[in-house]
């Protein structure tokens, strides 16, 4: 491992010296992810994913990227803030907590230094807990997300405009409440990740071509809009090469009759599933939680003030993905009798419906693509990642994703719903279908973490999984426990 670091740094520092190395500012530390400062776009698009040596040199830099302990010689923090921007917590330009420069503030994003700092634990079940990168978080990693109120003290003050939770006219009264009108979200892992992102991906495709059938279809022509037997509504022909979309659970870009391609694109990242590939979600995580903005959404624009440009190149953002995508697959442990009788009980009583236990792929290829293109994964690519590389097996041409999810938005109910009050791409109460494999390491459970055992987290399902939950309520206390003995047997890898 140590001649392979070895080796990335001093590909990293010729293409540094080639390039000029960035003049150091005053702080004689300087950036704290100097190592990749000079890669290329050019020059990650000239290794092959496909032969070992480059594969493992674009891993470790993009590792590099998710373990770096980004400082202020690095872009991290915000720029001075600014009280005519518009709103006042938007990311860029988020206001100073005592005095700390805008370095941190904890709620709002600018919470960490790394990305491993949360994605950080491979697995809650062992003693002692086994660490690793790109594992999940606990609570105390949480992400606090845009809130303007959190009353702690379930206080009665006026100032406090609105009642997020509560009927709107109640008067403020102390009722055990905390109003909080954010979202907290438990951090995932990131195993697996390539296979997610090539089904989704898979999904769109089909998505796109069943479109493409539908504009040149005879008018009053209804499609089922449907991938990998998972069903996303309807698509029909109104006539003059137009198209009504009638959409379930896709997507988190509302139905625009006049422009439909980009609400028919599968997105399951994020627990609100609102990001279509890892970098995609990786551009705004490099935001909201160092201030680090990455070039490719705003050029050599100085967007937050705070005299740093390049903050993380197109090139950076590269490996990052390639890492995001090149993590193993989480794995399916010994199961006993106890165990297998489970996983029947699982399918029979609706839990497999949305928690589909695996989907395959057409390819065994993920294509990585820049400029990324939504609603076209086929658009601008420039590497192709052979996921039998990084542990997915297969029998056909394509690999098995033992993921145990439908890649689906559902309602889960006003129990789970959050009281978010900002602008909502995907409703409070919808969540994109966990996906449970390595569940058995990954406590606590559900988005927010509320549930400390398998057993809570599945009580509290409701909305459309009410039937499944209510079914799973009425279980023996041995099927019961048969059920959650089959959980147990999917772990996050390595172990
Ligand atoms: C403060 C903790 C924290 C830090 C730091 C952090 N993350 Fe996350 N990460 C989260 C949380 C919380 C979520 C879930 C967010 C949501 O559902 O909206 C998440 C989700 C993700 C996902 C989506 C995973 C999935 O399967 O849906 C990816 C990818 C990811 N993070 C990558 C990164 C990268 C890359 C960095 C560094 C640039 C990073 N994260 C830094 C907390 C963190
Ligand atoms: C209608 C679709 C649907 C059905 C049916 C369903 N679930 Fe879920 N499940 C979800 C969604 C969506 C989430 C994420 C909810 C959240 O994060 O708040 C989830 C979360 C979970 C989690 C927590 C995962 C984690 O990583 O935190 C477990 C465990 C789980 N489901 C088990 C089950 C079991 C067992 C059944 C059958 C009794 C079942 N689910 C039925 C949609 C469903």
């Amino acid at each position: 491992m140590r001649g392979k670091h070895l080796c990335v740094l001093l590909v990293a520092m010729a293409v540094c010296l080639a390039l000029g190395a960035p003049a150091l500012a005053q702080d004689p530390d300087g950036p704290a992810h100097a190592g990749t400062a000079g890669l290329t776009q050019a020059y990650v698009e000239s290794l092959n994913p496909n032969n070992p040596h480059d594969f493992d040199t674009l891993r470790l830099l993009g590792q590099a990227i998710f373990t770096t302990p980004f400082n202020r010689q690095d872009g991290l923090g915000d720029g001075p803030y600014d009280p005519t921007e518009w709103p006042p917590f938007a990311l860029g330009h988020r206001p100073t907590l005592q005095n700390n420069d805008t370095t941190f503030l904890r709620v709002n994003g600018l919470d960490a230094q790394s990305c491993n700092e949360c994605h950080v634990i491979v697995s809650h079940a062992t003693r002692p807990p086994t660490l690793g990168i790109a594992g999940v978080g606990g609570v105390v990693q949480q992400a606090i997300i845009r809130p303007t109120m959190i009353d702690v003290s379930d206080s009665f003050d006026d100032r406090m405009g609105y009642l997020a939770g509560h009927t709107p006219d109640l008067p403020m009264v102390p009722d055990g409440v905390a109003d909080y009108n954010g979202r907290f979200a438990n951090p995932p892992f990131l195993f697996g990740s390539g296979g997610v992102e090539l089904l989704a991906k898979e999904m769109t495709e089909d998505l796109q071509a069943i479109l493409a059938q539908a504009l040149v279809a005879t008018p009053g022509t209804v499609l089922q809009l449907t991938s990998k037997g998972v069903d996303f509504g309807y698509v029909t022909n109104v006539g003059y090469q137009q198209v009504e979309l009638d959409l379930e659970g896709v997507g988190p870009i509302e139905p625009d009759d006049n422009n439909p391609a980009p609400a028919l694109v599968v997105t399951p990242f994020g627990r609100k599933g609102e990001n279509f590939s890892v970098r995609d979600f990786d551009r705004g995580a490099m935001q909201f939680h160092f201030g680090i903005q990455p070039v490719e959404l705003f050029g050599d624009d100085d967007d937050d003030n705070d005299g740093h440009i390049d903050e993380v190149t197109e090139a950076e953002m590269s490996v990052l993905h390639f890492f995001g995508v090149t993590n193993p697959p989480p794995v399916q442990g010994p199961k006993d009798a106890a165990a297998h009788h489970g996983e029947t009980l699982f399918a029979n009583i609706g839990c497999a419906d949305c928690h589909r236990p695996v989907m395959t792929t057409r390819s065994k290829k993920l294509p990585l693509a820049f400029p990324e293109v939504p609603t076209d994964p086929r658009a601008n690519v420039y590497a192709q990642v052979d996921l039998k590389k990084v542990g997915f097996h297969g029998a056909g041409p394509g690999v098995a994703v033992p993921l145990y999810s439908d890649l689906k938005h559902h309602a889960m109910g006003p129990r789970l719903a959050e009281t978010f009050e900002g602008d909502k791409p995907v409703a409070n109460d919808e969540f994109v279908t966990a996906r449970l494999w390595g569940i058995a390491d990954t406590a606590p459970y559900l988005h927010d973490g509320r549930a400390t055992t398998l057993y809570e987290a599945i009580e509290q399902h409701g909305g459309e999984a009410q039937t499944a939950r209510d079914n799973f309520i009425g279980l023996s206390a041995g099927d019961k426990s048969d059920l959650v003995a089959f959980l147990k047997t999917l772990h996050t890898p390595g172990l």
